[in-house]
């Protein structure tokens, strides 16, 4: 289903969302959950390398076709958000795009991106999350049904709560309330957080 539909979402409306919250990203980029790869397209000049962890094969090869394609340097490995394969201080961004509602354990997750974080480093951030009032209590009578028709996409996340918790500041990451995108996956988060230092 995200295979078919996503492309067109993108077109639709997704991809300009994807360029302002990718163009935050500098230096060493880690992608985690690349999917597909559109978001490669938008990878700003600042941007010095590309890695990118994605745990499903069919999607690493699109990605890598997608590359291969508009001519972008981009290592792709097998791998999870929860166990990032690469040492400490290894990247200076590191990009989420609609990927902490699927993964298993967001905490694992931002604990791990923290890690390979260097010093100053950037979580850049396009995620949809749970909204307020009556869109928030939608979203948490469908997430159950709505993961089981998505691949584990959880469309009530409080996903700013958890990036706070991690040890980021979360002070240039904007909620965006209204997009074109359709419920449950509505509102958005976007822009970067950084890591507080110890
Ligand atoms: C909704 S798709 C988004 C894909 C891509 N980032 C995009 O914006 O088109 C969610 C992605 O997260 C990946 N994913 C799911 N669980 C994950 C995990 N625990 N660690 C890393 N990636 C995961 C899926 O394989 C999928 O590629």
């Amino acid at each position: 289903m995200y295979r078919l539909g996503q492309p067109i979402f993108d077109r639709l409306f997704y991809n300009r969302y994807r360029r302002a919250a990718i163009m935050n990203a500098t230096g060493r980029l880690l992608m985690i959950g690349l999917g597909p790869g559109a978001d490669l397209k938008f990878v700003p000049p600042t941007v010095t390398s590309v890695t990118a962890v994605e745990p499903v094969a069919a999607f690493r090869r699109m990605a890598s076709r997608l590359a291969r394609r508009h001519g972008i340097a981009v290592d792709i490995v097998d791998g999870m958000g929860e166990s990032i394969p690469f040492p400490d201080n290894s990247f200076d961004s590191v990009h989420v795009g609609l990927v902490l509602c699927s993964v298993a354990d967001v905490g694992a997750t931002l604990g791990e991106i923290r890690r390979v974080l260097a010093p100053g480093g950037r979580l850049v951030v396009l995620e949809h999350v749970r909204g307020d009032g009556a869109m928030g209590r939608f979203q948490d009578r469908i997430a159950k049904p709505w993961s089981w028709v998505s691949s584990g996409c959880h469309p009530n996340r409080r996903t700013i709560d958890a990036i706070a918790a991690a040890g980021f500041d979360t002070s240039r990451l904007r909620s965006i309330p209204r997009t074109m995108v359709p419920p449950p996956c509505t509102p958005h988060l976007q822009g970067f957080a950084t890591v507080i230092e110890e």
